[in-house]
């Protein structure tokens, strides 16, 4: 019998934030190819599968683009239910398109579980929310990878017109600043960066576009990390979560 594959968004990292559907491909699965970003608490649910690491580590690829799709075609042509699981959702910046397109190709039937993308979940989770009536009608989810792609992508903008969510450009915060302020951003917009968003280790950077251009965003450790630009940057509704968290706990202990 033919298997198949699924495109499984594992969300940005603590469990509880899986999707019920991708709990349940991950508890029939037999097999589990994983990024870099999936945490042992979310592989553990794949409780009968082999798993394999197929991310980068350290800047190196542990298996090609070429070769991942040519695994998971293998395997569901043996009849294995695959799972192909991605840190947030597997259709933002995750290559999860070309996947799809590879294993429709093979003739290998899959589908795709959506997961909660850290372009939202980070800021969210920070307290930030990335529209806000009067403050933002709209943002934009770039990668801060390349900076000329960076610089393709805001150079249509209005400057301060909406909210910017960049991933993948923590390491270049301070030259995809500057490159904001060239195009017009005011050096006083606020900005944040939340790093390892949903896991114990959560840190939250706040200041302006200017810190970040002048390098003057301090983090520990290089978890993965989200920067938020304009005027939601300055909302900080945390204290919602943590009145919840505290009434939760006052409740079990009586
Ligand atoms: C290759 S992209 C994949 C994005 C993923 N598909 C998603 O929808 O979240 C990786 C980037 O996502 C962001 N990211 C992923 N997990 C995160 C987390 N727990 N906290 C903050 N940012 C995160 C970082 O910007 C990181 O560089």
């Amino acid at each position: 019998v033919m298997g198949h594959v699924s495109l499984v968004g594992a969300g940005p990292g603590d469990p509880a934030l899986l999707t019920r559907k991708a709990v349940m491909r991950l508890r029939a699965a037999d097999l589990v190819l994983y990024d870099a970003l999936v945490g042992e608490r979310v592989l553990r649910l794949a409780r009968r599968a082999q798993r394999f690491f197929v991310g980068k580590r350290a800047g190196r690829q542990a298996l090609s683009q070429t070769a991942i799709h040519a695994v998971m075609i293998r395997a569901a042509k043996r009849g294995r239910r695959v799972v192909r699981l991605k840190g947030g959702d597997p259709f933002v910046f995750g290559r999860g398109g070309e996947e799809a397109i590879a294993l429709g190709a093979a003739g290998v039937p899959f589908d795709i579980v959506p997961g909660i993308s850290s372009a939202v979940a980070a800021p969210a989770l920070a307290g930030i929310p990335v529209t806000h009536r009067g403050l933002a009608s709209a943002f934009l989810v770039v990668s801060g990878h390349d900076e000329d792609a960076f610089a393709a992508s805001i150079g249509q903008l209005a400057p301060n017109g909406l909210t910017l969510v960049v991933l993948m450009g923590v390491g270049r915060r301070a030259p995809l600043a500057a490159r904001l302020i060239d195009r017009g951003w005011s050096r006083e917009t606020p900005a944040a960066i939340v790093a390892d968003a949903s896991l114990p280790q959560q840190q939250v950077w706040r200041g302006t576009l200017d810190d970040l251009a002048s390098d003057g965003a301090r983090l520990e450790g290089d978890g993965p990390a989200t920067i938020v630009i304009g005027a939601v940057a300055a909302l900080a509704l945390i204290t919602v979560d943590a009145q919840v968290a505290t009434a939760e706990r006052a409740r079990r202990r009586s």
